[in-house]
């Protein structure tokens, strides 16, 4: 059936206003949402600024055939379903349309039956590739251990998945420990370069002074100390993927040398005369709003269009949604059984904490919290107390102005406890209380 949570969008192109005026009366009364325009360069337009499921085009229009627009579809808009309409029935036109990629015709004049039998099998199979589609990206992330089903990530998959099938340039965006690296690898990894070296570098942990020799090579003699000729990473990576983590922190002198190799697709080694082709995927990754630092001068323009060729941005962490909890029980599983413990159980409270908390970390913060409270903990209940002190904090202060003073007291106890590894004589001393008053509050929890 057609799905009754989201409204259709029909696009119906005819030059005849009787047909536009019909097909659309009786596909509204039907709850979908019809667009009709009698141009196909008005129909283009229409399908560049909304999201259309359905286009019913007519054949044999005045200035732009319908063919050229099924062509334009078929090449834009890929998940959109298409119905041709001819007034002029011939097996040639029909066998066209459909080649082209038109899902079914329609022969003037058609009855209401027919022009819903043909909408109905459109969306029938547009159902049928969007749910494969939607088990692709799933079965694409769970390929490369990415983990994530919250909407931004399920976004940032399908533009990850689009990236690995061609060899662009690609320019990751995302804070720190959001599996910038993790979404590079499984682009190369999923290309056709895939058999080919994947190199990744961090520009920033490389002296400014070294990274020209080591991205590119040198040649002996070409500086002390530069006793043989060596390659570099990019030589390394020829008909694979380099992977230029930071790219924010390379120098201007570092940035004209990548733009040239984007250009010539050649590199020089250092002190060397001629340069030799390579085929290398640069794939680029930053913390840092490029544009802005464009904006200040600190960042070539031209390097950034270049590197900018296909983006995909990382949300952060706590945009994520549920995917926290999906993250927390992953690593849970990978840690426990890497560290050959038992499976922990968190708490309810524990996991408001892990969604409430803002993780600027990220992924790898979740993933070393979890790592560490395995570690340490031998109880297979692990509750707010078992949560690093900056997260009980946030915790606290983010819990806002709703808690009973009992409560938060409580909390507090818990707290001192843990600092103090249970002891009790130690916890009342700091919480200036007596051994046998902290016994009587503990009772309300014990
Ligand atoms: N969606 C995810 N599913 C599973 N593991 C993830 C996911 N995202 C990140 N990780 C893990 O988190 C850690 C950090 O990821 P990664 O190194 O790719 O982040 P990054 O964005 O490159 O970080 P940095 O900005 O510090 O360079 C890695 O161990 C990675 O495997
Ligand atoms: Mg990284």
């Amino acid at each position: 059936m057609i799905e009754k949570d989201k409204v259709n969008r029909i696009l119906v192109v005819d030059d005849s206003a009787d047909t536009r005026r019909i097909i659309q009366r009786n596909l509204t009364e039907k709850g979908f949402k019809v667009f009709t325009t009698a141009d196909v360069n008005n129909a283009i337009q229409i399908l560049n600024s909304i999201s259309i499921d359905l286009v019913i085009t007519d054949l044999k229009m005045p200035k732009v055939s319908g063919i050229d627009l099924i062509k334009h579809v078929r090449e834009n808009n890929k998940d959109s379903e298409v119905i041709m309409i001819t007034g002029y029935p011939s097996i040639e036109s029909a066998v066209e349309a459909v080649k082209i990629g038109a899902q079914d015709y329609l022969t003037k004049p058609f009855t209401n039956e027919e022009l819903f039998k043909a909408v109905k099998k459109a969306f029938d199979k547009l159902k049928f590739s969007r749910k494969i589609k939607s088990q692709d990206n799933l079965n694409f992330a769970e390929k490369y251990g990415i983990i994530g089903e919250s909407n931004v990530m399920k976004k940032t998959l399908e533009e990850t998945f689009k990236a690995s099938q061609t060899s662009s340039t690609v320019l990751i965006y995302g804070e720190s420990g959001t599996g910038k690296e993790l979404i590079a690898r499984a682009i190369h990894y999923n290309s056709l370069r895939a058999s080919a070296p994947f190199v990744p570098i961090n520009c920033s942990a490389i002296p400014e002074s070294l990274l020209e020799s080591e991205l590119f090579g040198y040649v002996k003699g070409a500086f002390t100390g530069a006793y043989e000729n060596r390659e570099g990473f990019f030589q390394t990576a020829d008909g694979g993927s380099i992977f230029l983590d930071e790219i924010s922190e390379t120098s201007f002198s570092m940035q004209v040398k990548l733009l040239r190799i984007l250009e010539d697709k050649a590199v020089y080694r250092v002190g060397g005369k001629h340069s030799r082709k390579i085929d290398v995927r640069i794939i680029t990754a930053t913390n840092k709003q490029l544009l802005k630092l464009v904006e200040k001068e600190r960042f070539r323009e031209d390097l950034f269009y270049r590197l900018n060729v296909v983006s995909i941005d990382l949300p952060p962490l706590r945009e994520r949604g549920d995917d926290i909890l999906l993250l927390t029980h992953y690593f849970t599983l990978k840690y426990s059984k890497k560290l050959g413990k038992e499976t922990p159980v968190f708490s309810e409270k524990a996991l408001k904490v892990f969604q409430d908390y803002h993780w600027p970390g990220n992924v790898r913060e979740l993933e070393n919290v979890i790592h560490r409270i395995i570690v340490m903990n031998d109880d297979i209940n692990i509750d707010v107390p078992d949560l690093p002190p900056l997260m009980r904090f946030t915790a606290l202060r983010e819990s806002g102005l709703d808690r009973s003073l009992a409560e938060v007291e409580l909390e507090y106890i818990k707290n001192v406890l843990v600092s103090v590894n249970n002891n009790k004589s130690k916890a009342a001393k700091i919480l200036g209380i007596d051994r046998k008053t902290l016994r009587e509050k503990l009772k309300h929890i014990e």
